[in-house]
């Protein structure tokens, strides 16, 4: 919806209002899209590492790649929010590396981050916070630490894993989040936490019942290899862009291209130079 800047105190306050809308985006053409479409929030999620970059995991990506594709994004995004992820390894060793990473990214656009994790990190969140810097909590699958919870697998379908979900929420509410995203959980537990934390949740593969959604930009528009289940896709972009190359490389090919349209001429004779 087109208007006024969004804030990290906007999102706040439009829990149960109207839903969040909310997408990736990693480079100045998927952040001018996003923004163009009318977003309320762009997420430099560090799923560019498998999404853009090619790597195996989000382990990959360093901060130095979340500073470059987060000030891609800024360059492009002017109403949306725009937060940007903090990469493995870029908040877990102190309180004073996590707002030294969050300073970074806050240094080229980033106006809020999120971090992975519940009551563990809760005062790294707390610590960015207080240096002046909104935070995105996430709880759920936390694909940094896929490995440790047990790999891809949907959380807190049980009573223990739900009840957990809810006290790291609550933690995390307690350190000062203005949202969480709440990543492949039961749409029974995200509804829980919904109702009872004060903050915006924002969903991705949790249901219907939650204060906003986020998807990944590649899955919606066909672009990504791996499209999880619950992402839905809008239209098959890289259909269309493979259809585009192959008939560029075919009027290449054949002299179509380029015509006249794309031809500039010289402004006075050449012949007698060659
Ligand atoms: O990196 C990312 O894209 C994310 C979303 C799945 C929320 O963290």
């Amino acid at each position: 919806m087109p208007g006024d800047k969004v804030t990290a105190r906007r999102i706040l306050k439009m829990k149960g209002l109207r839903p969040i809308v909310a997408v990736t985006a990693y480079d100045y053409p998927t952040a001018w899209i996003a923004d163009e479409a009318g977003v309320d929030v762009i997420l430099v999620g560090d799923s560019l590492g498998m999404v853009v970059l090619g790597y195996p995991s989000t382990l990959q990506v360093t901060l130095d790649d979340m500073v470059r594709h987060t000030a891609a994004v800024a360059r492009a995004a002017k109403r949306p929010l725009i937060v940007a992820d903090m990469p493995f390894g870029s908040y877990e060793p102190s309180s004073s590396t996590a707002v030294e990473s969050a300073v970074a990214l806050a240094r080229v656009g980033a106006e809020a981050v999120k971090l992975e994790g519940g009551s563990e990190y809760a005062d790294r969140v707390k610590a960015i916070v207080d240096a002046g810097i909104p935070v995105m909590g996430h709880l759920g699958l936390t694909p940094q630490r896929a490995m440790r919870i047990g790999g891809y697998r949907p959380r807190a379908r049980g009573r223990e894993e739900a009840r957990r979900l809810l006290l790291d929420a609550e933690s995390l509410v307690e350190a000062g989040v203005f949202s969480i995203v709440l990543e492949f959980v039961s749409e029974e537990a995200a509804e829980i936490v919904t109702r009872r934390v004060p903050v915006p949740t924002i969903c991705i593969g949790s249901g219907r019942r939650c204060d906003g959604q986020i998807i990944v930009f590649h899955d919606i528009v066909g672009l990504s290899r791996h499209t999880p289940p619950f992402a839905k896709k809008y239209v098959d972009a890289r259909r269309i862009m493979v259809e585009a190359v192959t008939r560029y490389a075919e009027d290449v090919r054949n002299g179509r291209f380029p015509s006249e349209e794309h031809v500039v001429h010289a402004k006075e004779p050449l012949e007698d130079l060659g």
